[in-house]
């Protein structure tokens, strides 16, 4: 069996917080939340990114006229998407909350936990906020059914187990393989299974329906890409410090596997139904998306035919917004309730 990686100790007084033995895991920390001493940059100006991208839901209006034009506006199928996406998203970032603290147990750099708790905090606000929308938007009876729409969909079941699974499998067996699939996942949850959904509550919003809606997800959307980055990073990381667990041929296995399920799901639930968005654009957009994901690990494309955005029309309603967060330049933009500062995730 292999070695299990030791979960941090509440307080280790034997530990030592210094620089020079600091590491991503693996670490023998103290406990103590030294924040004065960071190793790892990014963390801290990530740090100050998500504080300043502080946003409440209930500070979001025009959910009233959202309720109005899901009745009357949208297309059965408008509908059905409406209600299978944000079950799906709501079931992401429960997860999230509940299991980003297994992880950060393994984390010894407090700068990088320190982050990882307002992640936490940050799926929550974006629990309450599909909660915020459904209250307004539907009924009590269709609200429940969205929640617990994986008890009758075998395809969304099938889906949420199969995330689910990947954590649960670290949580029983904490070694080292099921560390580096886990924050796989989580980079993955973070950067790839979001994006078709969002792309569906953009279309809607690019043609002038289910406005609040839409911009809910852009606050939802901007804390995502620090999530994003977070996970990037703690990956890169890892394959400089502890170069034996990096595992390319996993990852690439993880990403296409994670890229049929994302295709199949979105196919189920959107079909060729949405204006703007067809069975073909998903499969091109969902690997797009995958390639610029792995060129944040320095990693080649999967899908070396597929290198631009199908959805350009929205990327630039996106940049209109000036919520759009640019990877490869990594800077944040102000999107409205608070001013975010900038700053430089890559390391
Ligand atoms: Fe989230
Ligand atoms: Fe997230």
């Amino acid at each position: 069996m292999a070695e299990y990686l030791q979960k941090n100790k509440i307080f280790n007084p034997e530990g030592d917080d210094s620089i020079a033995n600091r590491t991503i895991i693996k670490g023998n920390v103290t406990g103590l939340f030294n924040l004065g001493d960071v190793k790892y940059n990014w963390a801290k100006q990530m740090y100050q990114v998500m504080i300043g991208n502080f946003w409440v839901p209930e500070k979001v209006s025009g959910l009233q006229d959202d309720a109005i034009v899901y009745k009357q506006g949208l297309s059965p199928a408008e509908q059905r998407a409406y209600r299978g996406i944000i079950s799906f998203l709501t079931f992401l970032d429960s997860l999230q909350t509940v299991n980003l603290p297994h992880f950060s147990d393994y984390i010894t750099s407090s700068e990088v936990n320190l982050i990882l708790s307002i992640q936490s905090y940050q799926e929550a606000i974006h629990s309450q906020s599909y909660t915020t929308i459904l209250e307004t938007v539907v009924d009590a009876k269709e609200r429940e059914e969205i929640y617990y729409f994986w008890r009758d969909d075998k395809h969304l079941l099938k889906r949420n187990k199969f995330i689910g699974d990947i954590y649960q499998r670290f949580l029983d067996e904490p070694n080292d393989k099921n560390f580096f699939a886990g924050i796989i996942g989580n980079f993955l949850l973070e950067s790839l299974y979001f994006y078709n959904g969002f792309a569906f509550f953009d279309t809607l919003a690019y043609n002038s329906k289910m406005i609040a809606t839409g911009r809910m997800i852009n606050y939802i959307r901007r804390d995502e890409l620090t999530h994003v980055a977070i996970f990037a990073n703690i990956l890169k990381e890892i394959k400089k410090e502890f170069p034996e667990m990096w595992d390319e041929k996993l990852i690439n296995e993880m990403f296409a596997e994670a890229v049929k399920q994302e295709i199949d799901w979105t196919h189920h639930i959107l079909g060729n139904d949405i204006p703007g968005i067809s069975k073909d654009s998903t499969v091109k957009y969902t690997k797009y998306l995958a390639n610029t994901r792995l060129a944040m690990l320095n990693m080649p494309p999967l899908y070396p035919d597929e290198m631009s955005n199908p959805y350009k029309h929205l990327e630039a309603m996106a940049d209109n917004n000036s919520e759009k967060t640019n990877f490869f330049e990594s800077t944040v933009v102000n999107y409205t309730q608070s001013s975010s500062m900038k700053g430089t995730w890559d390391f």
